[in-house]
């Protein structure tokens, strides 16, 4: 039988491929003030959220809110330039719809990217991060209802829900562009107020290394559904919770903005030396 989540999302797939005669193998999310990778796109088509039926629209600036196909480094990719966040009042399966018509449109891999701000004390604003690890302080999870069992299991492993060859590949690739590249764990909190110096203390004490608002619901729905996962924080902001200068949206667009090229450099070679 099919479910409704199905139907809904081969009808947003169909709808895209009806637009775009395409078909993508790597899944790119971009995130905040990381949406110049897009302009390296050989498009083949774009298509705004607004015309994907069930499609979330983004709401925040910086979050451009499309879907552009095409080549990359002779890849054939999807790009999300811009995606939807729970504290714009989305629910967990909302904000991980786009990954699952992704899927559906033929990506068995996604590499997911963030803003975040630095709780390990060795780094800096402007330095990039590959994951190694997540952990969910949503207070939510997109798998939360009924499981539709033809797309994945209903208490799915995550022991290692960032492919460790991918980790290698980010890393190899960092060195070969002379790009300093931190390893560390990705901790997602709701937002959309920044933490307190209280929390950050505790989310240090966890043994998180960066801090976001997105990110882990995507993972948790790519590896549902079986996707080899990349992600890659850049760390706009330090929040050791003992900076002087308050973080705000600016700040951290204004620093996602200044290491962009940088982060660039970084996917285009890992696309490039990717196995799809
Ligand atoms: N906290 C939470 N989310 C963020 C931050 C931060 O300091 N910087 C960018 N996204």
């Amino acid at each position: 039988m099919t479910s409704e989540l199905r139907r809904r999302m081969e009808e947003a797939a169909e709808a895209v491929r009806r637009r775009v005669a395409f078909e993508p193998k790597l899944a790119v999310v971009l995130g905040s003030g990381l949406g110049a990778l897009a302009d390296h796109i050989e498009t083949v088509g774009a298509v705004p959220y607004a015309e994907i039926p069930h499609f979330p629209t983004s709401t925040v600036p910086g979050h451009a809110g499309r879907l552009v196909l095409g080549w990359l480094e002779g890849k054939p990719v999807a790009a999300m330039q811009g995606r939807v966040h729970l504290y714009e009042g989305y629910t967990a399966q909302e904000v991980v719809f786009p990954i699952r018509v992704l899927f559906a449109l033929g990506c068995r891999t996604l590499l997911v990217s963030n803003a975040a701000g630095g709780l390990n004390r060795e780094w800096r604003a402007g330095d990039l991060m590959v994951i190694t690890d997540h952990i969910n302080f949503q207070g939510t999870n997109p798998l939360v209802g009924p499981n539709d069992d033809s797309l994945g299991p209903r208490f799915p492993d995550m022991s290692r829900p960032y492919d460790p060859v991918l980790v290698e590949l980010a890393e190899r690739c960092a060195v070969e562009e002379r790009v300093v590249l931190r390893r560390g764990v990705y901790v997602a909190v709701v937002g959309p107020s920044y933490e307190t110096a209280a929390e950050l203390r505790m989310l240090r004490g966890f043994g998180a290394d960066a801090v976001g608002m997105s990110t882990v619901p995507e993972v948790i729905a790519a590896r549902h559904l079986g996707m080899r996962v990349m992600g890659l924080a850049a760390i706009t902001d330090m929040a050791t919770g003992e900076a002087a200068q308050p973080v705000t949206h600016e700040e951290v667009l204004r620093v996602a903005r200044e290491l962009e090229p940088r982060f660039v450099r970084l996917v285009r070679r890992i696309v490039r030396e990717m196995e799809l």
